[in-house]
């Protein structure tokens, strides 16, 4: 097919052609499919060239953005839904299986390895909380040897990362489940919190009066040789922003009531001098598909 002379529906069928020949059958799929869609947007919406260069412009601006310590370009598909859209298509166990939901960009490969029943706050600011897991697979037996990566904002709504002056790990842990699948440490009772919006992301969610607010959670990570890895969170009830999170990571099975206490003895052994607070969870592993 000659690439000359062609506009309209013409054109697209010109690119389309002049990547029939990918032998790879699903990377012709994929590139067909996002020269497909992206010429019918800009056909859609009559695309200028202002907004063609604006938006070269804002995706050059949020790739500059990207180091190591930063990814905005995932915290892009995070505020624009696909990030969930993955995850929705990728990990569709029906329940009791724990439904899965973002990573997020505040995960530390090499946390300190805790015990359980440990306090891996670390001296983040914040109000006490036990919280008491448990694993299971499908048939609800319980299950140990899970390793289990947890980390979370402190009650300013920020990561240890976010801090320049620490130099050391706060409120993130690697525990393992006993064989009654229970696993149980203290921290801090989380907060809302707002994503980055220093970068291109916050200046998408300021032009379209979006709020940048996630609701209160805490992140897990479960994996053990024979299930599928269950990245998840668990959600505070109650949290105003259950049904505004600016990623949109909330589904019902992770929300779950938060306890508070008055002083005494707490449920491990601990003897609380101030209020604290208490949360159980379930995580339901799914078996992997090579079982
Ligand atoms: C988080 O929960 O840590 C998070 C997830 C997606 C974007 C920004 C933050
Ligand atoms: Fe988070």
């Amino acid at each position: 097919m000659s690439t000359r002379n062609l506009e309209g529906d013409s054109l697209t069928q010109a690119v389309l052609a002049s990547f029939a020949g990918t032998p790879d059958d699903r990377l012709r799929q994929l590139l067909g499919a996002v020269v497909e869609h992206l010429h019918a947007l800009a056909v859609e919406v009559e695309l200028t060239e202002a907004e063609w260069a604006h938006a070269i412009d804002f995706l050059t601006r949020t790739g500059q953005m990207c180091s190591d310590q930063r990814q905005e370009l995932i915290l892009l598909s995070d505020v624009l839904g696909l990030s969930m859209q993955v995850i929705g298509l990728n990990h569709d166990s029906p329940p009791p299986v724990t439904p899965s939901t973002v990573f997020g960009p505040f995960f530390v490969e090499g946390a300190p390895q805790l015990a359980n029943g440990q306090d891996i706050a670390g001296g983040a600011p914040g109000e006490p909380c036990l919280v008491q897991g448990r694993v299971e697979a499908l048939d609800r037996t319980p299950l140990g040897g899970v390793t289990i990566d947890v980390w979370q904002a402190d009650d300013e709504g920020l990561y240890d990362v976010q801090y320049s002056d620490l130099d050391a790990p706060r409120d993130r842990a690697q525990l393992r489940s006993q064989d009654d699948g229970r696993f149980w440490f203290w921290t801090v009772k989380p907060e809302p919190y707002p994503i980055p919006e220093d970068g291109p992301v916050g200046e998408l969610l300021g032009a379209s009066g979006r709020s940048p607010m996630r609701p209160a959670h805490i992140h897990f990570m479960a994996r053990k040789a024979g299930y599928e890895e269950l990245v998840t969170h668990v959600f505070v009830a109650g949290d105003p922003y259950l049904d505004s999170d600016a990623v949109f990571g909330v589904r019902t099975p992770l929300i779950t009531p938060f306890e508070r206490h008055q002083p005494g003895t707490a449920a491990d052994g601990t003897e609380m001098s101030s209020t604290y607070w208490t949360m159980r969870y379930t995580l339901v592993l799914a078996p992997s598909d090579t079982n």
